[in-house]
Order: structure tokens, then sequence, then C-alpha cells
């Protein structure tokens, strides 16, 4: 097989948001408009559960009110304090600074002393939180920062991967999850994920040889920006998944990951014998060479057609599987990050686009993928920029002049 040619794919400096903070600052910027894997719903299931995020870098909070959810960049109107200080809980959005009490349309509706301090009633001043748009897909939410032009939804952004999505992450036991730091940017993380070549010599005893694929035994698929490995060369297979999938009728038979744009990944693994499970695992990135992973592993969500053995054992087994799982998804975790790590130690040498295999073709789809998610991002910038110049208001000061003291 011809190796292929990935100049059309990367730019030939796509490592410079990988050296240059400025240049990762930036493109963290253009891809806030985007579709982002935020956490989980169960984690927001009871009125006025919240979590905090990240968001392209910013720290941003999901919260219930009833039916609905909302999001926030986790900034006080007043003088930008991070309004949730924890990872999640429950309450109202009350500021830990000055007390500002916010509500469920992020708008300042208590604040202490106002008509002294700035003259006016709280609703009168017209402080409010930045909100970001949230949507969800099964047990996953989403979010994006709005932008003053019509977008694609999530179920769009998704196309036939919305159902798949939805069906694996929905969970019937108790998810594990894990976190692990990553030295490195995390676009190599996602290069890894993408790559079907380096099994057998990175990861010699957690896949040894049973890692290699053969080109034509499988399927790679493209769909919109994002991507899917399906380990069965079945033409059509993502349609008939995605198909299944909506309809209830899937049943767990091979792997399958998928790589959604631009940090989520989304995979099926034969977990033991004729058990699978699902893998949730999201690159955030942190610095220009500093990511997390964040993975959550759960029994797959789909009735199973085991032989009497199997399901007679299962109750004892389950435990056991999912106790060993998340050793075995940290070691070759390990395996993957310590490769991004000395791929970035050397990011700054690097000044033209790889060769790909073609067990690596998808990640020319990514690069591709995220240059016109970038691309696009810009375009977003720019007309918000000529907007806010049309109609720059100056924040609200006091009755005291500038500020309040
Ligand atoms: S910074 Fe939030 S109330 Fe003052
Ligand atoms: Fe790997």
């Amino acid at each position: 097989m011809a190796l292929r040619g990935s100049s059309a794919f990367f730019d030939s400096d796509w490592t410079r948001t990988l050296v240059d903070p400025q240049a990762f600052a930036h493109e963290q910027r253009c891809l806030a408009y985007v579709w982002t894997f935020l956490g989980f719903a169960h984690d927001v299931a009871k009125d006025g559960d919240w979590f905090r995020t990240t968001l392209a870098t910013r720290s941003v909070f999901v919260q219930r009110f009833g039916s609905e959810l909302k999001g926030f960049e986790n900034v006080c109107a007043h003088r930008f304090y991070p309004l949730r200080t924890k990872d999640k809980g429950n309450g109202p959005i009350v500021c830990g600074f000055h007390h500002w009490r916010y509500d469920h349309d992020g708008a300042a509706i208590g604040i202490p002393k106002c008509q002294e301090n700035f003259g006016t009633v709280s609703r009168a001043l017209g402080a409010r939180l930045n909100p970001i748009e949230i949507a969800t897909c099964g047990a996953l939410v989403f979010g994006r920062f709005p932008a003053p032009v019509k977008r694609e939804s999530l179920a769009e952004f998704l196309g036939p991967g919305f159902p798949i999505v939805a069906a694996l992450s929905r969970s019937r036991s108790t998810p594990r999850t894990l976190s692990m730091p990553v030295a490195a940017n995390w676009r190599l993380n996602l290069h890894i994920s993408l790559d079907d070549y380096h099994t057998v010599a990175l990861h010699p005893t957690t896949f040894g040889k049973s890692g290699h694929v053969r080109r034509e035994d499988i399927s790679y698929v493209r769909f919109g920006l994002h991507s899917a490995f399906l380990n069965t060369s079945k033409p059509d297979a993502l349609a008939e998944m995605s198909a299944a999938c909506a309809d209830g009728s899937f049943r767990a038979t091979h792997y399958c990951i998928f790589q959604i744009l631009p940090n989520l990944i989304v995979a099926l693994f034969r977990s033991d014998g004729e058990f699978f499970h699902c893998y949730v695992q999201q690159s955030v990135p942190m610095a220009h060479d500093r990511s997390v992973q964040r993975i959550r592993v759960h029994p797959a969500p789909f009735p199973a057609d085991h032989a009497w053995p199997a399901r007679l054992i299962r109750p004892l087994s389950d435990p056991i599987r999912n106790r060993l799982l998340p050793h075995y998804v940290r070691r070759v975790g390990r395996e993957d990050n310590e490769a991004c790590e000395r791929l970035q130690a050397v990011a700054h040498q690097i000044e033209r686009p790889p060769y790909l295999a073609a067990l690596e073709e998808r990640i020319g789809w990514f690069e591709q993928s995220y240059r016109e998610l970038v691309a696009g991002g810009e375009e977003m910038l720019k007309e918000i920029s000529a907007r806010d110049s049309r109609k720059l208001s100056p924040p609200p000061s006091g009755p005291c002049g500038r500020g309040t003291g």
C-alpha cells in the first residue's frame, strides 16, 4: 500500500500550536464556537445540580433548572470571580466574592446593597453572565459559545454519528472514571487514537500481535468532520450501525471507535470473550504542551445474546471485569501518553508534514477537519468584532464615578 501524501491535509507549520502559547490561545478561541463535549447528564440529574468543566480552556459550568440544562462561563459579571470553585455541586448561582446572585438566564437579580453602591436596583443594572449553548446526545452534554450567525444543531454536527454516540454513551451500571494528565498537546493525543499502525511497536504486551490489523479487513469511514474505524469490511457498516442504534436493534459484534471533532472519542470494544464495554474519552486541552485525558468506561448497554454458561456466571464475572478493566485502560493509556510526550519534546524540530501510512489515513482527515474548524472560528471572531465595534457599550460604573471602591 502506497504512502499517503499528507501535505494536502497538514499545514506545513502544523506544530505551531504545539510550541507557541499564543498560537495555541488563538486556536482555542476559534474552537470555542464548536460543539464540544462537556460532561455527563447524570451529573446534572436533579434540579439545581451543576458541574464545572472547560470549553476550549475557558472555565464554564452547566446547571439543571427544572427540565432545562443551562450553561454559563464561570466568571462573575461583577469583578470576574469564578462562580463555581468545585467540580460539582447543587444550589443557586451566588458568587462567593460579593454575593451577587443570578437567575436561570444568568441575569444578576440579587446584588447586595445595590441602590447604595450602584444607584439602582439589581435588575436595572442589566449585568449578566456569558451564556453558553447546551445540547445533549444520549448521556453526553455538549456546549459551545454563542455566535451571531446561524449554525448547525448538535444532531446536524454529528450526522449519522448522533444515534451511535447516543446509544454508546448510555450506561446501565456505575461507570468507572479515570483522569490522566499528559505533558503533550491535545492534538497529539487525538493523532495516536487515529493511528492503527503503532499498536505492535508501542503496546507489545498489552495488545501484542493481536493489535495488528490489515487495511482490507477493516473500514475507515468519514462522516462530516468526524471519522470512525469499524473492525469489519462490510460495506455500509456505519449507516447500518447508525440505523440499528436509532431503532434500538443494535447488538455489539465487533470493535469500533469514533473520533468526534474536536476532542471526543467514543468506542465499543470487546472486554472479555463475548462481553463488550463502551469507552468515552476526551483529550482536554490545558496549554500548548499539556492536556488531560478524561476517560469513562461502562458495560455496553445492549442486550447480549450470550451462551447460557456466560449468562449464568455474569453476576459474578461483571464486577471482576469492572474492577480489572480500568487497570488495563490505564496501562494502554500510559503507553500512548508516553509516546505523545516524547513527540511533544521534539515538536519544535518538526518542520514538515509526516508520511502517513494506510493505517494512519484518518490522521490526515482529522487535520483537515481541524483546519476547517479553526478557519470557521476565525470567521466567527471577525464577525463578532465587527458587530462589537458597531455597538460598543462601556461597562456600568457606580455613582462614585469609576468603579465602586
Ligand atoms: S466578583 Fe462576583 S460578586 Fe463580586
Ligand atoms: Fe495506542
